[in-house]
């Protein structure tokens, strides 16, 4: 693995079938009363956020203190970020303070690779999204949920993987970093990615992605092994992309009806934030197909893969559980 995770296109098909394995073995942690291990002990992962987070803030948090890191959270509302400071300031104290790694969050598509090539820090730096670029780590808990049910002799298992298997990516692809880090790694992994959107939520240039691209949902679920949908990011949107709420939900949006329309075995799933009733009514959400709310449990797994192959070394973890009383 190389020292930085920016792009899910940097991941080769080796490293990453080594996070969902590795993922694999620190998932059966979270079923333990101890839920700690001490591999990254006196190492220190800092969050940066630049922009609002609520699931993958926590995540970070959750997975770098599971693995027993100090962890400082830097918020960019409080902090002097809204005094003016420069990204360039902000890394030149994170270095003085000695972060091993930096978790990055920023509205600018191209922020963290900044970061990680211009010598202003020489810590490890995850992209925990930047802009309407890419999200790897969204796209690695997305593959180990779809791994674990769909990959044949399950997640971890060589062989099989998830090639062949079809997902279809559903609603504003143009706005989603999502959608871009799924759509590379789950090529690297041999599925079959469609895209689904209206022409207007489709990005320029999706025709060198290497998916396929569809306007009509309907006609894409019956062949589908996993439906993601995606919320409309309004908060990006400058112009009127679509008539109305209920037309676009109406042509896009994930309800019972369509939900009939998918194969027995198939996934509901959906990075979050949801708006119920839009994209996903909430009957679809909270239904059996829906592995939503497992997404946010392999996300925390799939971080701590992650932090632990770039920080501790790139070999497959042995799971001892931490001495409980050297955990703080
Ligand atoms: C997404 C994001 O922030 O890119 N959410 C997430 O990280 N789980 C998608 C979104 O905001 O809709």
């Amino acid at each position: 693995m190389n020292r930085h995770l920016l792009s899910a296109g940097d991941l080769t098909r080796d490293d990453a079938e080594l996070v969902l394995r590795t993922a694999e073995e620190l998932r059966s942690l979270a079923d333990r009363p101890i839920k700690k291990l001490p591999a990254l002990r006196g190492r220190t992962v800092v969050n940066l956020f630049f922009e609002d987070s609520t699931r993958t803030r926590i995540s970070f948090e959750a997975a770098a203190k599971r693995l027993s890191a100090d962890v400082i959270n830097f918020a960019a509302k409080g902090s002097s970020l809204s005094k003016g400071e420069s990204l360039k300031d902000t890394a030149l104290t994170l270095e003085a303070m000695g972060a091993d790694a930096i978790v990055v969050r920023h509205s600018a598509s191209g922020a963290p690779h900044r970061l990680a090539h211009t010598g202003w820090t020489r810590s490890s730096v995850i992209n925990a999204g930047d802009g309407t670029h890419e999200h790897p780590t969204q796209a690695l808990l997305d593959a180990f949920t779809m791994w674990r049910h769909l990959a044949p002799g399950g997640a971890g298992k060589s062989g099989g993987g998830l090639d062949g298997r079809r997902i279809a990516v559903v609603g504003d692809v143009l706005h989603s970093r999502v959608a871009r880090s799924n759509a590379l790694l789950l090529r690297t992994l041999g599925a079959e990615v469609t895209l689904v959107a209206p022409p207007t939520l489709l990005p320029v240039g999706v025709e060198g992605w290497d998916v396929e691209t569809s306007y009509d949902l309907d006609s894409v679920l019956p062949k589908a092994d996993a439906v993601m949908m995606l919320r409309v990011q309004r908060e990006r949107m400058s112009d009127a992309y679509f008539p109305t709420v209920r037309e676009y939900s109406r042509r896009y949006g994930l309800d019972s009806r369509r939900m009939g329309l998918l194969q027995e075995h198939a996934l509901v799933m959906h990075p979050g934030p949801m708006v119920r009733g839009m994209e996903i009514t909430a009957d679809v959400a909270d239904s059996s197909r829906s592995v939503i709310v497992e997404q946010v449990t392999n996300g925390v797994a799939v971080r701590m893969a992650v932090l632990y192959l770039l920080l501790a070394g790139s070999s497959e973890p042995t799971l001892t559980t931490s001495d409980p009383g050297a955990s703080e």
